[in-house]
C-alpha cells in the first residue's frame, strides 16, 4: 500500500469552535454574542487588556491581567483561584497563546477538583461549566482552533500538553486589527511558528489529506505575507493573511500535530527562556532541511510557497536561515547565550518527548539532534 493511501485510511477527528467571527473590527461581534452571559471573567496582558473595551461587554466583568509570557504552573493557578473567587459564566482569552492557554485551563477548571496536574495528557477533563471565547491578538500559536494548553512546570522544566475537547472554544474571534500594535520581532517569530505547525504537520508521519490542504494554504499565506506583515503592521491585507495562517496551522495542530522542530524547540524555551516563536524559528531551518531527504516532494512544495530555489538540504538550509534573517530573527543560539556544554543535556531532553519525535518523518537520534544544536550556534 502506498505512503499516501496509508495516510488517507487513518482514522481521524477534526474539532473546530462552534462559531467564527473573522475580519477587520470581528472584536465587536463577541459583544453581541456575549449578550446572555452575565458574569465574565477576562484573561488578558497588559499589551492586550486595552482591548476589552472594543467587545462591548455589558455583565459584570472582572479582567484578569496577571498572565507572563509562557505561562507556568503557579501562573495558571493564580489565574484559577481569581476565577474561583469570581465564579464566570464566561471565560474569554483575549491574547497570545500565553493568554488563550491559561483561559482553557481557567475555563475548563476553576469549578473542578481536579488540579492541573490530575489533567496532563489526553481527555483527562471531566467536563467545563463555564462557555469559552478565545480572541487572539498574535498570529502565531492558532490555539484558538484547537484543544491542547501548554503550562510549564518548572520543577521538571518540562512543557506539559493537555488536550481535552472540553478546553474547545464556544467562539473564536479573528480581528487582525488587534495584531497592529504586535512588534515586528514578534510578528516575524509567531509567524514562522504558525509555518512551523503547518510544515510539521504537512511532512508529519501521521500526515493525512485534508489536513495538508490547511497546511498548504497555511505555507502559502506565510509565503506572501509575512514578510509585509513584519515591514508594516498596519498592513490590513497582511495581517489578515497571517491571522489566517495561524488558524490553519492551530487546525494541523489537531489531528496531526507538530514533530521533531517542536522538540527540538521546546529546551530553548524552558532552559533558556527564549518565547516559543523564536525557539521554533531558530529551529526551523535545520529541522526542514533534516527531513527534506525522506519527504522530497512535500518539500518542493513548501519551497515553492517560500519561493526558495534550493535543490539540496545544505541550500535549503541556507535559503530558510536566511528568510529569518530578512524578518529580523538572530538565528544563532550561541548569540543568545547558549552554552555549548549544556547541549547534549537539551539533545537528550528534545529525544526524549515522544509525543512529537514519534511524528518525525526522519528519525532522529540523540547525536543527530546535537549535531542540529551545534550547528545552530553559529
Ligand atoms: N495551544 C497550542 O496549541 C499552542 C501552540 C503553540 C504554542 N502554544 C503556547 O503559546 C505560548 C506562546 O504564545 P505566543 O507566541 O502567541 O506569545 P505570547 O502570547 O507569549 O505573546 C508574546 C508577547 O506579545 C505580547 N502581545 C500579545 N499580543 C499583543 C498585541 N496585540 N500587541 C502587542 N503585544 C502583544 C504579549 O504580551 C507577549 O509579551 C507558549 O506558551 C506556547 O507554548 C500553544
Ligand atoms: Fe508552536
Amino acid at each position: 500500500m502506498s505512503e499516501a493511501i496509508l495516510s488517507m485510511a487513518r482514522p481521524i477527528t477534526l474539532v473546530q469552535p462552534q462559531r467564527l467571527e473573522i475580519g477587520g473590527g470581528a472584536i465587536g461581534r463577541l459583544g453581541e454574542w456575549a449578550g446572555a452571559y452575565e458574569r465574565i471573567f477576562v484573561l488578558a496582558m497588559v499589551p492586550t487588556m486595552g482591548f476589552v473595551e472594543r467587545i462591548g461587554l455589558k455583565g459584570v466583568v472582572e479582567t484578569f491581567i496577571d498572565i507572563p509570557p509562557e505561562p507556568d504552573l503557579p501562573a495558571v493557578e493564580a489565574a484559577l483561584a481569581a476565577a474561583r473567587a469570581f465564579k464566570p459564566d464566561l471565560v474569554i482569552g483575549l491574547g497570545g497563546g500565553s493568554v488563550m492557554d491559561v483561559a482553557k485551563l481557567v475555563a475548563a477548571l476553576w469549578d473542578s477538583d481536579q488540579s492541573i496536574l490530575d489533567v496532563v495528557g489526553v481527555d483527562k477533563i471531566l467536563g467545563r461549566r463555564s462557555a469559552l471565547a478565545q480572541v487572539p491578538t498574535t498570529s502565531g500559536t492558532g490555539s484558538e482552533a484547537g484543544t491542547r494548553a501548554l503550562v510549564a512546570n518548572p520543577e521538571t522544566l518540562a512543557k506539559m500538553a493537555i488536550e481535552s475537547r472540553h478546553m474547545l472554544a464556544d467562539i473564536a474571534v479573528l480581528d487582525p486589527e488587534l495584531t497592529y500594535s504586535v512588534p515586528a520581532a514578534v510578528t516575524a517569530a509567531t509567524g514562522i511558528d504558525a509555518l512551523a505547525h503547518c510544515v510539521e504537520a504537512f511532512t508529519n508521519l501521521k500526515a493525512h489529506p485534508l489536513i495538508d490542504g490547511y497546511a498548504r494554504m497555511g505555507i502559502d499565506l506565510v509565503g506572501r505575507y509575512l514578510a509585509r506583515a513584519v515591514e508594516n503592521g498596519q498592513d490590513i491585507e497582511a495581517r489578515t493573511g497571517m491571522m489566517l495562517a495561524s488558524y490553519y496551522g492551530g487546525i494541523c495542530l489537531g489531528p496531526v500535530n507538530t514533530a521533531g522542530g517542536h522538540a527540538l524547540a521546546y529546551p530553548l524555551g524552558t532552559r533558556l527562556k527564549l518565547p516559543h516563536g523564536l525557539a521554533n524559528a531558530i529551529i526551523f531551518p535545520h529541522v526542514l532541511a533534516f527531513n527534506a531527504p525522506v519527504v522530497p516532494e512535500k518539500t518542493r512544495a513548501i519551497c515553492d510557497f517560500l519561493q526558495f530555489r534550493g535543490s539540496d538540504a545544505d541550500a535549503l538550509r541556507s535559503e530558510s536561515l536566511a528568510f529569518c534573517r530578512r524578518l529580523g530573527v538572530e538565528t544563532s543560539l550561541a548569540a543568545h547565550g547558549a552554552p555549548a556544554d549544556e547541549l547534549p543535556i537539551w539533545a537528550s531532553e528534545a529525544h526524549a518527548i515522544r509525543r512529537l519525535m514519534d511524528n518525525n518523518p526522519r528519525p532522529m537520534s540523540v547525536e543527530d539532534v546535537l549535531a542540529i544544536y551545534r550547528a545552530a550556534m553559529a
